[in-house]
């Protein structure tokens, strides 16, 4: 059977790529989280001092982008590929909500955006790709044969993300987890590279009030239909 490319596109904590490693398992296809690759490259500059509070060297951080290599590997335990960021396995560090404060300002310099969009270019070459993230349906694969917009209520949303930091044992209040999804929801769609917007062929999906289940099955329908056409 032919292979689709899959762009999973939306607002922070929409469940995308709850939904996007589902159906990459279910089609046999590969999963790219690419908020993942953003959240190790602000990983680098935390650690590198690139990024903080009080300062945000730019051009520090771009003159070693060179030096930044990421990639995903395949963990059978968990049944999804975890981040690397030069071969170090980061996949908890990056999920932090001091990560989260900083990656939408990480995501606005064009030259990060530049090499990891070629990055994920490659990655999607041959297609029977799942990606998610915010500009895969307009920059990244502008001709994907199906393209999703996933939205939910900033509450919603919050509630969702700070249920999955206290299940794993952060300590964090609702109303920074909300402040945190506001803050980026901004960033994101007023940015001047590749800002968050709708393609015009994208189907929007609202699963504020959808279990995981009826989600899932709309988006299976979708894509059944998208083979079917392609
Ligand atoms: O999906 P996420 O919350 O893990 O993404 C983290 C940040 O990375 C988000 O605030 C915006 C940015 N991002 C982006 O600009 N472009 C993408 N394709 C994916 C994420």
């Amino acid at each position: 059977m032919n292979k689709i490319t899959i762009a999973i596109d939306g607002f922070s904590s929409t469940g995308k790529s709850t939904v996007a490693k589902q159906l990459a398992k279910h089609l046999g296809y590969i999963y790219v989280d690419t908020g993942a690759m953003y959240r190790a490259v602000t990983y680098y500059a935390m650690q590198h001092n690139f990024i903080s509070a009080s300062h945000f060297d730019i051009e520090g951080l771009v003159s070693e982008l060179h030096k930044i290599e990421i990639s995903f590997v395949f963990n059978e335990e968990v049944g999804f590929a975890e981040v690397y960021l030069n071969a170090e396995n980061v996949e908890k560090q990056i999920r932090t909500l001091e990560v989260s404060g900083f990656v939408s300002q990480i995501a606005t310099i064009p030259e990060v955006r530049y090499q990891l969009v070629k990055q994920q270019q490659k990655m999607g070459e041959n297609k029977g790709v799942v990606m998610d993230g915010r500009d895969i349906g307009t920059v990244v694969f502008p001709y994907a044969e199906l393209k999703i917009f996933m939205t939910a209520s900033a509450e919603t949303r919050a509630q969702r993300r700070y249920d999955e930091l206290i299940k794993r044992g952060d300590e964090v209040s609702f109303k920074d987890v909300l402040h945190n999804v506001q803050e980026r929801d901004y960033i994101d769609s007023n940015r001047k590279d590749s800002p968050l917007v709708k393609a015009s062929d994208a189907i929007e999906i609202d699963n504020s009030n959808l279990s995981l289940e009826e989600q899932f099955d709309k988006i299976l329908q979708l894509v059944n239909n998208a083979l079917e056409n392609n």
